[in-house]
């Protein structure tokens, strides 16, 4: 299976994802500064995966430090924590990961040298938890594809960006493994091309049957009747069930409304943000202009004076969603009564709490 992110003993390995689909090439991250920078340039990206490559990042850049005493340390640790959480701002799972990191390392009596320990041992906790919860996930979403179906995705949510079988595409993975027969329309996913690139590579290692089409061929196919079901993944999740995801995913939601397509989002519980009441108090990721201005940074497709916005993510307002599959089941909505119900705990992994 593609490992997207992994612990070598020694460094953090990626496969980096800009690479992808012309070459699998794989990179040793051993700074914090290597994974920042791995991070912001999308090298490893989707929400699970930056989360777990933030924990290791935060690890790296702990490692060979030299401090006075705990106190010093877990100064340190925050400041380090900070630097990291800002390589990319929308996806909830970085804040996560590195929370989870330095809430465990605060409440405990060691010493620096086992603090390092531990947070390799956390790390490495964080990227099984996320293996699980996509496992949870794609079997809980695979009761909705069914024979014959086509489904539309966007962006890439597959083993590429997550530590395991991904959360959308990991659904997909699940169903195809229980011999079900279905087909999958894949948007491009303007401006960095995720769902062209990563999720029609992913797509043909798992044999699955999928036709690319650029993003504004969607309303078109939904017109025709050639798509029953839109699976998507998430950045973060509100307490009121609106969902930060890929930009272009609320031009989804909206036209899968207005069409009668049923519209999934599939999302683990570390991608979900109890702290915001509602989408509008996301931080939505803005990026360089060049993105839209070029094609994969090379052909120039417009003007050099060209003004430009690259908003790299959107709000999809909870009541345009269908249902929500977490590693948790299927919520319905309305979301905040379900989500409610979940009976959240701020980091929800087992081996975390219990450590
Ligand atoms: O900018 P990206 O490529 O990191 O955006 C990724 C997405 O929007 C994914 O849909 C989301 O992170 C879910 S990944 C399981």
């Amino acid at each position: 299976m593609i490992k997207s992110v992994e612990w070598t003993g020694k460094s953090l390995r990626i496969i980096d994802q800009t690479e992808i689909p012309r070459q699998l090439v794989y990179r040793e991250l051993t700074t914090i500064e290597e994974v920042f920078e791995a991070i912001q340039k999308l090298k490893v990206r989707g929400a699970p995966a930056i989360g777990i490559a933030a924990a290791f990042g935060l690890y790296l850049g702990m490692k060979n430090g030299d401090y006075q005493d705990k106190a010093d340390f877990l100064l340190q640790a925050h400041s380090r924590s900070d630097y990291l959480a800002k390589a990319r701002p929308t996806a909830v799972n970085l804040k996560w990961a590195l929370g989870i990191l330095l809430d465990k390392i605060s409440g405990q009596p060691e010493k620096p040298a086992q603090l390092i320990d531990r947070l390799l041992e956390l790390s490495l906790i964080l990227l099984k938890d996320d293996q699980e919860r996509c496992n949870k996930i794609g079997s809980h979403g695979s009761h909705l594809i069914h024979n014959g179906m086509v489904i539309l995705t966007h962006c890439n949510t597959g083993a590429l960006a997550t530590a395991g079988i991904g959360t959308a595409l990991g659904i997909l993975h699940t169903a195809r493994q229980m011999s079900k027969n279905f087909e999958v329309m894949v948007d491009e996913t303007r401006p960095l091309l995720q769902g062209a690139r990563l999720t029609m590579w992913e797509l043909q290692q798992l044999g699955i049957p999928s036709t690319l089409i650029t993003d504004n061929m969607a309303a078109y196919a939904m017109q025709l009747n050639k798509i029953d079901l839109v699976l998507v993944g998430a950045d973060r999740i509100t307490a009121n069930g609106d969902v930060a995801n890929k930009i272009g995913t609320y031009n989804l939601a909206v036209i899968s409304r207005f069409h009668g397509v049923p519209f999934y989002v599939a999302a683990p519980l570390s991608s979900f943000d109890l702290n915001l009441t509602d989408g509008n108090q996301i931080p939505v990721e803005e990026r360089a202009r060049e993105e839209i201005t070029h094609i994969w940074q090379k052909l120039s497709i417009t003007i050099p004076e060209a003004q430009c916005w690259n908003p790299a993510f959107d709000i999809t307002p909870a009541d345009l969603i269908t249902g929500i599959v977490t590693d948790r089941g299927i919520l319905n909505p309305p979301f905040n009564d379900s989500i409610k119900r979940l009976n959240f705990k701020k980091y929800q992994t087992q081996e975390v709490l219990s450590l």
